[in-house]
């Protein structure tokens, strides 16, 4: 009987110690496993008087139940700790802020003027403004461009709507960059070096043309500025641009605002239907330049037997097409999201000057 008492203090006591599940387990088969301490003291009852078996017998049951009692009752309380444990442990805060994920991307417009704008402010130009919505004579007449113009019919431009009794000057949607050079000449005087990018509209719509575009005007203002310069920056702006060394070439145009007037290429080659600028002997026109005719000067407030300079207007988005290879001018301005994930920019990712192009 003693030795029953000093079994269940034992057992009981290192059940209560047991520091994991494996440490339970062992004690487990150990007491009351089939060859078990309490079981094989249970075997011995066969060998006893019968008295002896009644005394003996339900203490020996009580102590097995006890103990797989305790082990039960230990086994779920080690099960709690160690859930406790991986509570403390691993824990996610859902207040945290979400991680960005990278939304959107840079339109080519938006990285192509981006660019032309680092390549000429690297040349000493710098960005000049001007409304989207013109009188006729900022769009127009200070750019000598005569009432009679073709361009100044309905089906090119878009005209502001009035009421009929309205007498102020018509407003239009610009047709193209140029009237900047009037209103930076206005407001700066000279000398002057600028570039002017923006969006320019003409009631146009087929597969190279849009009803809204982007030009890029160019303007440089000074004593002897002649069309040598011109040609030297349109180099260096194209080679800066397609990474590779572009010559230009210059055919003879009429612009009503320049004298001489020059429609400018630049140098390709066609292979497997491939464009390649800045090699072969194919030309792409690009741009209409001249030196800044000196009525428009005179507009400006300029003295044309003082100053004198070039201009040039260069499509954006036709540029853009160039360079990365983008075949429908009209999908730019689709909003369609497949269309923007495939040509746009990471914001993080964009070609630049200093990174290379
Ligand atoms: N404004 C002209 C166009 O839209 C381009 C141009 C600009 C030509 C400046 C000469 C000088 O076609």
């Amino acid at each position: 009987m003693d030795d029953i008492a000093e079994l269940k203090t034992r057992i009981l006591g290192a059940v209560g110690a047991a520091g994991d599940e494996a440490a339970l387990e062992d004690l487990r088969v150990a007491s009351i496993g089939k060859k078990g301490e309490i079981s094989l003291k249970m075997r011995e009852l066969g060998k006893m008087t019968p008295e002896q078996r009644q005394a003996v017998g339900p203490l020996l049951n009580a102590l097995k139940d006890e103990v797989n009692a305790a082990i039960s009752a230990k086994r779920a309380a080690l099960g709690d700790a160690a859930l406790n444990a991986r509570l403390q442990a691993e824990w996610l805060d859902i207040s945290a802020p979400a991680r960005p994920a990278a939304q959107g991307s840079i339109h080519p417009v938006s990285q192509v003027t981006e660019e032309v704008i680092a390549i000429f402010a690297d040349l000493g130009f710098s960005v000049a403004e001007g409304p989207q919505i013109e009188t006729d004579f900022y769009n127009f007449d200070a750019l000598n461009i005569a009432p009679e113009h073709p361009a100044r019919q309905e089906h090119d431009t878009f005209y502001m709507h009035r009421e009929a009794g309205d007498n102020r000057p018509p407003h239009v949607l610009r047709t193209h960059t140029s009237p900047v050079q009037i209103r930076h000449l206005e407001a700066h005087g000279t000398p002057c070096r600028v570039i002017a990018p923006g969006r320019v509209y003409r009631s146009d719509y087929d597969i190279t043309h849009t009803p809204m575009f982007h030009q890029v005007e160019g303007l440089a203002i000074d004593k002897s500025i002649s069309m040598a310069n011109l040609k030297w920056v349109l180099e260096q702006f194209f080679s800066a641009y397609f990474g590779t060394s572009v010559k230009t070439r210059f055919r003879a145009s009429h612009f009503p605002f320049t004298e001489p007037s020059a429609e400018v290429d630049i140098q390709c080659s066609w292979v497997d239907g491939q464009l390649k600028v800045g090699e072969g002997d194919g030309w792409l026109e690009v741009l209409g330049s001249g030196m800044v005719h000196p009525k428009v000067l005179q507009s400006a407030g300029v003295d044309p037997s003082q100053w004198q300079g070039f201009a040039f207007g260069m499509g954006i988005d036709r540029i853009a097409m160039l360079k990365y290879g983008i075949p429908d001018l009209r999908a730019f301005f689709d909003a369609d999201l497949r269309w923007l994930r495939h040509y746009g920019f990471g914001a993080l990712d964009v070609p630049t000057l200093h990174g290379g192009v």
